[in-house]
């Protein structure tokens, strides 16, 4: 079965051919090439527009919104040519509808309902955060991932927790009450000079730094809580940033500390959530899950007692379209019935 997805919720333009069952990875772990299955990525396009939003330091809804707009066919363009896939060999069609901003979704719902209409194909509208978390299913042979699984799933725009008993099931354990974990990288890195994604940023300037310089607050929230809240923290490096001078030597030590809290209490939370709730695998997804460190924590944490996994590719942690396509293969291949009506997929800014 081959998909073609689309994912427009933010700040990149992305569409993916990904397909079933042929998955070399699955083949390399059973010897009689049967009963294996996995979903491979025949090709993931992107048009970030970092570079655009960059000057402002964050992004800029009409501007993205007008981005996706240019961009959307030469993308769909290349995910098509790069494959090798035609229109007319696509099976189902997946698109993020929700969460995200509502003008930059509609590119996406737009021309993925579209699509549908004209080639008769079914439709799938993906919940971006499913979409994350599905990212660890690429490329990989999804026959040896075991339920339950407890995914830490952060990113810019959320940061939960979730418990995934079967497939396309999922619960929310815990979830921000206030910044998501990436957002905080975000706005620390404007706080102390370095640039836009601050994520990538500040873990580079961290390789240089002192975790133990500033000693900045871990909020634990009340006991046995599963809730993350980073705007405390974001506040504390804004006193200290008030009365230091920004060098590249703060910047590392900031960063490497900063870091280190962000990384202690979500591999902490996600390390009790696992225990909790007797999880066989552990799981780290959305774009702050492309954090060296974070893996660096969860894997000394977890060790011997759950499997750990992250996406296979580091491009499959940040927003791209063959995740959309993973959790589309699976809501599919559940309820085949439900998404026929290019007419059900509406986008939406919230999570319902
Ligand atoms: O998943 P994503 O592409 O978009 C959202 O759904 O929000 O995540 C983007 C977020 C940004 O906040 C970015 O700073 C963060 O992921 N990020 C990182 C790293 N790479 C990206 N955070 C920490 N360390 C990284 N290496
Ligand atoms: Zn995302």
């Amino acid at each position: 079965m081959k998909i073609l997805s689309f994912e427009t919720s933010c700040d990149e333009t992305a569409v993916a051919v990904i397909e079933n069952g042929t998955n070399e990875f699955a083949y390399a772990n059973d010897s009689n090439n049967m009963g294996r299955s996995g979903l491979r990525v025949l090709h993931s396009a992107i048009f970030s527009q970092i570079d655009i939003h960059k000057e402002i330091g964050g992004v800029v809804p009409e501007v993205a919104a007008r981005e996706h707009i240019i961009k959307i066919i030469p993308v769909l363009d290349e995910a098509l040519t790069k494959s090798g896939v035609s229109l007319q060999e696509i099976d189902a069609i997946a698109v993020s509808n929700k969460p995200g901003l509502i003008s930059s979704l509609l590119t996406g719902t737009v021309t993925a309902s579209t699509l549908a209409l004209a080639l008769g194909k079914p439709i799938i509208p993906v919940n971006h955060i499913h979409g994350h978390i599905y990212a660890n299913w690429l490329d990989r042979d999804a026959d040896e991932i075991q339920f339950p699984i407890v995914v830490l799933t952060v990113s810019g725009g959320h940061n939960e927790l979730v418990l995934m008993k079967e497939h396309c099931s999922f619960e929310v354990l815990g979830e921000t009450l206030d910044d998501a974990a990436g957002e905080a990288f975000d706005k620390v890195a404007r706080l102390i000079g370095l640039g836009y994604p601050g994520g990538p940023a500040i873990s580079k300037a961290a390789v240089n730094g002192d975790k133990y310089k500033f000693d900045l607050p871990r909020a634990w929230l009340k006991k046995g809580s599963l809730d993350f809240s980073f705007s405390g923290l974001k506040s504390a490096v804004a006193r200290v940033v008030a009365v230091h001078k920004i060098d590249t030597k703060f910047q590392a030590d900031m960063s490497a500390s900063f870091q280190e809290a962000v990384c202690e209490v979500l591999s902490e939370k996600l390390l009790i959530a696992a225990r909790k709730y007797n999880a066989k695998e552990i799981h780290l997804a959305g774009g702050v899950s492309a954090n060296k460190r974070l893996r660096e924590v969860v894997a000394e944490k977890a060790v011997s007692s759950f499997v750990m996994r992250y996406p296979a590719n580091i491009h499959y942690c940040t927003d791209n379209g063959a995740m959309i396509g993973a959790a589309g293969y699976f809501m599919f291949v559940k309820n085949p019935a439900v998404y026929t009506d290019w007419k059900n997929v509406e986008a939406s800014a919230g999570i319902s």
